[in-house]
């Protein structure tokens, strides 16, 4: 598994004011499409493309097109959902399929309570969408999931991750033989005794829904 924490002034920029407490919802929801897109720009660096010949006004020339099938992008319902729009507008053409997956507060525990997605996965691009990676276990869970139907390479977009999230992805999925790389706009120092990250930005599925 391969973290990759994009390194960029705009995206700190965005992730600092979401960081803040006074930000309000609509702000909240705002700039997470924002920064979602970027991350997105540099997630789909790996997407497949198939050569294509075209012309121009001016003269043929060769290009590409995404191919076939198209990828599929996962939002883990319900914060996950703030971050499609922001993805679509980079891969409109993206089939969606849609997960919903909650953390027992008690326990940190993932359980699976809606799964709307197709049932073969055979040779499919998948990109998760959740924005936070705390223990790791919705993540784990999700990507097991994909890999389950056949998925053959996933990314994860996240906005925050904790160290202790990715080492126990590393462990989770050492077992599976499937490309998995997840893109955030940073790594923070750890999780506290709740199992939120620290510093973090607090409980994203309230900030953008309340
Ligand atoms: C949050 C977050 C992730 C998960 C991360 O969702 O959006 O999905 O927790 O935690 P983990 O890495 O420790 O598993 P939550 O369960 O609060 O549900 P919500 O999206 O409906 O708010």
């Amino acid at each position: 598994m391969r973290t990759h924490v994009v390194d960029h002034p705009l995206v700190t920029h965005k992730l600092t004011t979401l960081r803040d407490e006074s930000t309000d919802s609509p702000t909240f929801r705002h700039l997470t499409d924002e920064l979602v897109a970027l991350l997105a720009y540099e997630a789909t660096r790996e997407v497949r493309v198939v050569p294509v010949e075209i012309t121009t006004p001016v003269a043929p020339t060769t290009g590409v097109r995404l191919a076939s099938p198209k990828p599929l992008v996962v939002p883990i319902l319900r914060a996950g959902l703030g971050m499609l729009d922001g993805f679509m507008r980079l891969v409109p053409t993206a089939e969606v399929g849609f997960l919903g997956m909650v953390r027992n507060e008690e326990t940190l525990e993932a359980s699976t309570y809606a799964n709307r997605l197709p049932d073969d996965l055979a040779g499919r691009q998948c990109y998760v969408l959740d924005p936070m990676l705390a223990t790791g276990g919705t993540l784990a869970a999700a990507i097991r999931f994909l890999v389950d139907r056949g998925a053959d390479h996933i990314t994860a977009i996240c906005l925050l991750t904790a160290p202790e999230g990715t080492q126990r992805l590393e462990e989770e999925l050492a077992d599976i033989d499937v490309p998995v790389t997840v893109v955030t706009a940073a790594m923070d120092e750890r999780l506290n005794e709740k199992g939120y990250i620290v510093p973090g930005l607090g409980d994203a599925g309230d900030r953008l829904y309340g």
